[in-house]
């Protein structure tokens, strides 16, 4: 599945929309998303995994504006939260407490109290002393929490060193040989119920090999505790299905569910899936306008946009590609560009040597594939103030989040 962002006689469309004049009516930059893209991106997950009892639990942390949480809901999905701020969301984005795992490495003792507090349906504990620490708080509501620990392979994700979780060195869940004691030794603890266990070795995984394995490790871990007398009721195979950011070929979700499956089969348990780039990646694009042109005695050519770091990081923070693309290409000869943001830091870079048509001050850009932990990761460095973003659905748009006014940025300083 591509771009839903096209060229067109008329320039860039988001699904028929022009992208030109949405700029025009909210200014740059600006997140523009298209909710046919996005149902498209849930179901071909969700049917992947048809033939097999599942979960998808949409990864919010991909991108977590309420609009685009509650588009999902209705589709169907679950969510997945990692952090006390992301199960507000999904409660009021309307998810029911139980369709919400709650994931993640830190969470506070007031995190896990109102996340137990509101009866989430699945916590993903992430050490000993978490579970310990859920069920004293369980203990305290005079409630029962659910459980899934969260094991580390030590499968490497072949992904960037950034984003790769389920190595030994790196900070996430238990080690798989202390995993069955963790469980022993606190089954039938008050408080706790054991339903599942967890695993997410990474983010933007583009070979299954690793996908396969992680897969195996859960499900022999799971048979396991099954002997072990753990009632378990769920395995959660995580996130982490790669998108392809260059337009070249790369594993599906279908490729993804019929090599994890046979693994899944042995133990027979619901599978709960978390999600989030792989349904939002696509989605997404950062519309952008050019503030200055250069060329240097070299031949290199900058364009400098009025987006930088601050609303899209991930370029500067894990080098990542995304296609940049003209919104209304000009006539002429396609020449190399660096596309590069405002800010003060040589990071500030989307693109160098992009071969782009002539490109003038003013003139608009899509900077591709940004719907995943691209407004999400905004912050007001430079005192911009955050984005808006637009939400394309049946050739009309909506505001789904408006542009912050300075003065909102400025409101909570003495
Ligand atoms: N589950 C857990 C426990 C996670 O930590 C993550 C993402 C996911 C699910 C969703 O993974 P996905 O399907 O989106 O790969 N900011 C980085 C990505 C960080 C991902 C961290 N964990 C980026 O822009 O590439």
């Amino acid at each position: 599945m591509a771009s839903p962002f096209l060229s067109s006689p008329s320039g860039l469309v988001c699904d028929g929309v022009s992208v030109a004049d949405i700029a025009r009516a909210v200014g740059t930059p600006a997140y523009i998303y298209s909710a046919a893209r996005l149902r498209a991106a849930y179901r071909a997950i969700d049917d992947a995994f048809a033939g097999y009892p599942h979960r998808v639990h949409y990864a919010m942390k991909a991108n977590s504006t309420l609009a685009i949480v509650r588009l999902l809901k209705d589709l169907g999905s679950c969510a997945d939260a990692n952090s006390g701020g992301e199960v507000q969301v999904a409660l009021r984005a309307g998810f029911a407490p139980d369709d919400v795992v709650f994931t993640g490495v830190g969470k506070s003792r007031d995190e896990l109290a109102r996340a137990i507090a509101s009866g989430v349906g699945i916590i993903n504990a992430e050490s000993p002393g978490e579970i310990d620490r859920i069920a004293e708080i369980a203990v305290g509501l005079g409630c029962e929490a659910r459980v899934a620990l969260r094991v580390n392979p030590d499968i490497d994700a072949r992904t960037n060193a950034k984003i790769s979780t389920g190595l030994k060195t790196n900070k996430f869940g238990v080690a798989l040989d202390d995993a069955r004691a963790i469980y022993r030794e606190r089954l039938g603890r008050p408080g706790l119920r054991f339903t599942g266990v967890h695993i997410h070795i990474g983010s933007q995984i583009t070979s299954l090999e690793p996908l396969v394995r992680a897969s195996e490790v859960l499900v022999d871990l799971a048979l396991a505790l099954q002997a072990d007398g753990v009632p378990l009721e769920h395995v959660d195979l995580g996130g982490g299905l790669g998108i392809s950011y260059d337009g070249r070929d790369i594993i599906s979700p279908a490729d993804y569910a019929l090599a994890v499956l046979p693994a899944l089969r042995r133990c027979g348990l619901p599978v709960v899936l978390e999600p989030g780039r792989s349904i939002v990646a696509h989605a997404g694009a950062l519309v952008a306008r050019v503030v200055d042109t250069k060329q240097f005695p070299d031949g290199r050519r900058f364009a400098v946009l009025d987006a930088g770091m601050g609303e899209l990081v991930r370029p500067a923070m894990y080098g990542s590609f995304h296609r940049i693309v003209p919104v209304t290409p000009r006539p002429g000869p396609e020449l190399p560009w660096d596309l590069v943001g405002p800010i003060c830091e040589s990071s500030d870079v989307f693109g160098t040597d992009r071969p782009m048509p002539p490109i003038e001050v003013d003139d608009l850009v899509a900077i591709l594939d940004a719907g995943a932990y691209g407004s999400v990761m905004a912050s007001n460095y430079l005192r911009h103030t955050l984005s808006p973003e637009v939400l394309v659905d049946g050739g009309a748009w909506t505001v789904i989040r408006r542009r912050q006014t300075f003065d909102e940025m400025l409101a909570l300083e003495a």
